[in-house]
């Protein structure tokens, strides 16, 4: 495996293009627009930059790495000669089902697919193309070059083969790759919603500051971020995305989006990226 593509630019998509072009692949980052390519590629320059202030690679390393990468806005040819796509686009199906049609009418027969959606059936999405025996779930964790996990998902036609390549693939990239089975949520975020959707409904009910919810997560559970602060990280728009995905998927009440998640939503208030969520930045 050598050539691979990224399709999606965002806070994952730049993040997965780094680590492989780290590794030595060539890869091809595509975006919808010029601009957005532009800013996905500076991002990957800035993260690189860091790493050479903190001497874990060098400036010639990071040099060798952004030559690694090029970037399209046209899918279709930008997939033509690729071993691996993998999918960061946002967490809508109707959105992933456009691209993997596209994708699989123009990548190569030998090519997988993987989808690093954080919540949505890997064997619905597989539908969507040709081949969901070569169709997996390659789900990163932000900020992926420091996230150790790499959760690995079989739809239900993956076939064993791809999911072991995958599981070496991770491992090639510095990563732990651990399997789940294809479930709502599957277990990261069938876990992790839940408890970000508690502290939620904890400020909606007044029953402790945000800064205090947070203070007690990680003083008292030793937790690197509050709940809180991880929502805004993560993005209070995905956070709710999920947890429709959940709640759709379950038919359980127990998922049920906190209203003060839903109105900060509708307000434009998502967390680090607009600049102001339950904390502002
Ligand atoms: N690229 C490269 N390195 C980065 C980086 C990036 N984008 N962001 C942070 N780092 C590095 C820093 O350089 C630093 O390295 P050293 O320790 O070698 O100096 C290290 O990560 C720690 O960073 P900071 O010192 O700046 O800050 P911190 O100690 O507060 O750690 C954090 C930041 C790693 C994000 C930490 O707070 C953390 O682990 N938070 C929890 C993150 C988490 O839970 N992520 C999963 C979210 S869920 C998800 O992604 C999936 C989903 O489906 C929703």
């Amino acid at each position: 495996m050598e050539r691979v593509a990224v399709v999606g630019g965002g806070t994952m998509g730049n993040g997965i293009a780094q680590i492989f072009a780290m590794n030595g692949f060539s890869v091809t980052l595509i975006e919808t627009r010029q601009e957005l390519a532009e800013k996905a590629l500076s991002t990957i320059e800035k993260n690189l930059g860091r790493m050479v202030s903190k001497e874990k690679i060098s400036e010639e390393e990071k040099e060798a790495t952004l030559e690694r990468i090029e970037s399209s806005t046209d899918t279709a040819s930008a997939v033509k000669d690729v071993d691996l796509v993998i999918e960061a686009v946002p967490e809508l199906y109707d959105i992933k089902k456009k691209v993997f049609q596209t994708i699989d009418e123009n990548a190569p027969e030998h090519a997988i697919f993987a989808s690093n959606t954080s919540s949505i059936s890997i064997t619905k999405l597989a539908e969507c193309t040709g081949r969901p025996e070569q169709f997996i779930g390659m789900h990163f964790f932000n900020p992926v070059p420091v996230m150790k996990l790499v959760e690995v998902i079989n739809g239900l036609k993956t076939d064993p083969e791809i999911t072991d390549q995958i599981i070496s693939l991770s491992d090639q990239l510095g990563k732990v790759a651990v399997p789940a089975n294809d479930s709502p949520g599957f277990v990261s975020n069938r876990v992790l919603m839940p408890m970000i959707n508690e502290a939620i409904f904890c400020v909606y009910e007044g029953v402790a500051e945000p800064e205090d919810i947070d203070s007690i997560m990680k003083l008292g559970m030793a937790h690197p971020m509050g709940p809180l602060r991880l929502a805004d990280f993560i993005g209070l728009d995905v956070c709710l995305d999920i947890l429709e995905v959940l709640y759709e998927g379950f038919k359980d009440p127990k998922y049920r989006p906190c209203p003060l998640l839903v109105k900060m939503v509708d307000a434009g208030k998502l967390g680090n990226k607009t600049g102001e969520g339950f904390f502002t930045y």
